[in-house]
């Protein structure tokens, strides 16, 4: 492996031990593994994608506010390993555009940040996507459901950013959403399955809550 790679996963291992929101070492670490997969069918820069989809969580608005615009975390880290001024702006710039901003995301201006992107948005997806919604809505005090209120279609990157509401809206206001915005073959092929599988849990999850199974 990359003496770089092997050294960023290390400082991600340290950067997110104590959290519990869904930002965690693993979801950083699968990131990084489907994106590399996606990077290698689309024929993007590997070692690229690897690095930026370590960092890309290093200095997200949730974790460190203080470092989302400037990307401080990811900069300050690349220059320390000995990266050039070059790579630490490429990398930067693919993580400025991996967030989901409802209807003001932008589609991904390399090869490279689609793999990102993809990566990050399939892991909000499937198993582990409503794992993570769960988790994130109990850690922010949220219930998990409350059929009196209605999802908010169609956000900007602003409603989105202030929407507060049950982790079942997450679904309509995000996660299912994300299938029709894939950027790769391989992102939408992934998708696809894990786009099934969060409709089939919703199915069974009203059915369970209205008593009819
Ligand atoms: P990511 O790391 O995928 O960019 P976010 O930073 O938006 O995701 O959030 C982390 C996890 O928490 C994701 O799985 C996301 O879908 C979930 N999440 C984000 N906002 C909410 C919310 N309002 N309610 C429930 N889950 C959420
Ligand atoms: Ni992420």
């Amino acid at each position: 492996m990359d003496r770089a790679v092997s050294e960023t996963i290390e400082y991600i291992r340290g950067f997110f031990s104590k959290d519990f929101s869904g930002h965690d070492y693993y979801h950083s670490m699968r990131v990084y593994k489907t994106a590399v997969r996606i990077a290698e069918k689309e024929g993007a820069d590997t070692r690229t994608v690897a690095l930026a989809a370590l960092l890309h969580d290093v200095d997200d608005r949730k974790l460190s506010p203080e470092t989302e615009k400037t990307k401080a975390n990811a900069a300050g880290f690349l220059r320390n390993i000995g990266e050039n001024e070059e790579t630490v702006s490429e990398i930067i710039k693919i993580i400025g555009e991996v967030p989901f901003l409802g209807t003001d995301s932008g589609r991904p201006t390399s090869k490279e940040a689609c793999c990102v992107q993809d990566a990050d948005r399939l892991d909000a997806m499937g198993a582990i996507g409503i794992a993570r919604t769960f988790a994130f809505g109990g850690s922010h005090g949220r219930a998990i459901y409350d059929p009196e209120i209605p999802p908010v279609l169609f956000m900007n990157g602003e409603e989105y950013k202030n929407r507060v509401s049950h982790s079942v809206n997450h679904f309509y206001e995000k996660l299912l959403l994300l299938k029709n915005m894939m950027n790769t073959g391989e992102g939408k092929a992934l998708a696809e399955k894990r786009d099934a599988f969060l409709r089939e849990f919703l199915e069974e999850f009203y059915s369970e809550w209205s008593g009819e199974s």
